[in-house]
């Protein structure tokens, strides 16, 4: 694959584990906005790149000194293999490890040249090698094509809400922009027990999918202000807590002046490195509260994933919800068109 060229299908070589390296069955992996942004080369230009890193699957091998998982474990792999040391590990918060790590040998194509795994997984194959701390152990009873969303973009709206927005019984939280990321986090204010939450989005369809995930509101903003509407569902006070998941500077003002008084803001949507954002200063004095930006929803992987796998097991975290479809390997392409085109939530490849 090259910078814009349609994805292809290649034999690739797998070394075996060496140590701290686990060797994982993927059983299933979702298509991911940020594999597109790989493909355009809007993340690096490290071609070629292995894709694919939503993924669930089986350990195959593990390398010497590997403890925390063995072969036969059901797992959902993660981009957040903490170190255990830095200085934000060293603090007792490893969910913001500054020095995450992924496997030190490479994966190749069959001509040796190596290959770049999305995220530091590389998951679009039958087999991938990781570090072993990006295996998470969960529930086998959990199907692999719900499990493995938790990998990404699932776990980065749940954890914007419950997580970073720390939502709690009774809130009111406005989520804009209702793609994965943003029904997850309505998903999560759910979960966290908020009364009122309010899903935004231009797209009627996105919407009528977002009441699936537990919004009691919608507001279709091409056609009414959020914000006055945000404060007319919430005694016209505005919301607790407001998360931008898109990453737009007009969304970002929206939601930074539909939250209440003392109110959070969560940005989870990622912007493009030109946008800007100005605010009047004495508005950020004068609404108090706070601004925060969520990665990977501030997760912590060997705590949350086994949590929510257990919620889904007994049907309070609609995950099944966000697979769209399932598909072969072959059909990645046509799942990121179907992406762009607005029409589905989650592909997800099944090996
Ligand atoms: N912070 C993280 O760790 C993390 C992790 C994964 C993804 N993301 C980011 O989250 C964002 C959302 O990802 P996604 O997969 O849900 O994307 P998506 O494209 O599926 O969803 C975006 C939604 O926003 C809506 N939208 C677009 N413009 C709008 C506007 N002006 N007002 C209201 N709604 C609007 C679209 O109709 C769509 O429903 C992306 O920026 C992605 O890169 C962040
Ligand atoms: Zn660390
Ligand atoms: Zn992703």
């Amino acid at each position: 694959m090259a910078k814009g060229e349609p994805v292809t299908v290649e034999t690739i070589l797998i070394p075996d584990p060496g140590p701290g390296e686990a060797v994982v069955k993927v059983q299933a992996c979702g298509v991911c906005h940020t594999d597109l942004h790989y493909r355009e080369g809007g993340i690096s230009d490290d071609f070629p790149f292995l894709l694919g890193h939503e993924a669930a699957g089986i350990v195959e091998s593990v390398g010497d000194g590997v403890t925390d998982v063995a072969p036969g474990d059901f797992v959902i792999l993660n981009w957040r293999a903490v170190c255990g040391h830095c200085r934000s590990c060293a603090r007792g918060k490893p969910q913001y490890c500054f020095s995450t790590h992924n496997a030190t040998q490479n994966m190749t194509l069959a001509d040796g040249s190596e290959l770049s795994p999305a995220l530091g997984i590389g998951a679009f194959c039958e087999k991938t090698l990781v570090a072993a701390g990006q295996c998470t152990k969960v529930d086998p009873a959990a199907k692999p094509e719900a499990a493995g969303l938790l990998g990404c973009g699932v776990m980065a709206g749940l954890g914007a809400a419950m997580n970073t927005g720390e939502v709690g019984r009774g809130d009111s939280v406005a989520v804009f922009g209702c793609g994965g990321v943003g029904n997850a986090a309505l998903e999560g204010a759910r979960l966290a027990g908020a009364k009122t939450i309010i899903a935004v989005d231009i797209d009627d369809t996105k919407l009528g999918w977002a009441k699936e995930f537990g919004a009691t509101h919608t507001i279709n903003s091409t056609q009414e202000d959020p914000v006055e509407k945000i404060r007319e569902f919430t005694d016209g006070n505005g919301a607790d807590v407001t998360i931008d998941a898109i990453g737009l500077p007009e969304v970002y003002e929206q939601a930074f002046y539909a939250r209440d008084l003392a109110g959070t803001v969560v940005l989870v949507g990622v912007p493009n490195p030109t946008m800007t954002v100005e605010l009047p200063f004495i508005e950020l004095f004068g609404r108090g509260g706070s601004l925060k930006s969520s990665w990977y929803g501030d997760c912590l992987p060997s705590r949350d994933f086994p949590m929510l796998i257990d919620l889904y097991l007994q049907g309070r975290l609609n995950l099944d919800g966000f697979v769209s479809e399932t598909i072969a390997i072959d059909d990645v392409e046509e799942a990121f068109h179907k992406m762009e085109r607005g029409e589905v939530l989650r592909s997800v490849v099944v090996i």
